[in-house]
């Protein structure tokens, strides 16, 4: 079985840093053999705000954007969330990316890479607590990227390049095999549901 992970960018904002963060997930993870993961940007998912007459969790979409959505997300085994901190939460855009579905979520792994000026940690803290009401296993290891440390600000705020350190990237392999063990593991539950 090869297990297939959806590393979902939860940045829209023009001039994003997640951009860059996503693509160093990616990078790392093509090395991987025992999954595949692919990029779902939430910008090629132009969602607007929760607009489904019907709760998520009764599985009735309305909406194209919605079905398109809960099609693509059902694809995946697992998830990274690359998460941007926002006044102390994840951002806008990826919580109402979520709570547009319910059961495609359920019985999967996820892993959180975080950024921000304390690394991104209360967005993290927070994704987790939503992960519980979505069946959604969240791995120990997280990756948190301070926008002090791992990034470079010496050309402005303006030209900010994305510079992670090896201890990071030895976070975010540890990251890759929980996602993957889990993902598999929880294998057997997804088929029964
Ligand atoms: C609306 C907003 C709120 C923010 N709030 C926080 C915060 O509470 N804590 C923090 O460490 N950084 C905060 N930041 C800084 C962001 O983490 C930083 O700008 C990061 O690059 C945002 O991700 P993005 O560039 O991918 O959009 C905030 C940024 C924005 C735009």
């Amino acid at each position: 079985m090869t297990i297939k992970i959806g590393v979902i960018l939860g940045s829209t904002r023009p001039g994003r840093n997640g951009e860059a963060v996503a693509n160093w997930v990616l990078e790392h993870a093509a090395a991987r053999t025992e999954a595949t993961y692919e990029l779902v940007d939430l910008k090629d998912y132009p969602l607007p705000h929760l607009d489904e007459p019907v709760s998520a969790s009764f599985g009735i979409y309305q909406h194209e954007h919605t079905r398109q959505w809960a099609a693509k997300i059902a694809e995946f085994d697992g998830y990274i969330f690359v998460t941007p901190e926002y006044n102390h939460s994840t951002s806008g855009v990826l919580k109402n990316a979520i709570d547009y579905l319910a059961k495609e979520w359920n019985n999967k792994a996820l892993g959180i890479v975080s950024y921000g000026g304390a690394g991104g940690v209360r967005a993290a803290e927070h994704l987790r607590l939503i992960a519980g009401e979505l069946q959604l296993a969240d791995v120990r290891q997280q990756v948190t990227l301070s926008l002090m440390t791992e990034f470079d600000w010496s050309r402005g705020p303006e030209n900010v390049t994305f510079t992670p350190s090896e201890y990071s990237l030895g976070n975010l392999q540890t990251q890759f095999a929980q996602v993957e063990a889990w993902a598999a593991a929880l294998a057997p539950l997804r088929a029964a549901a």
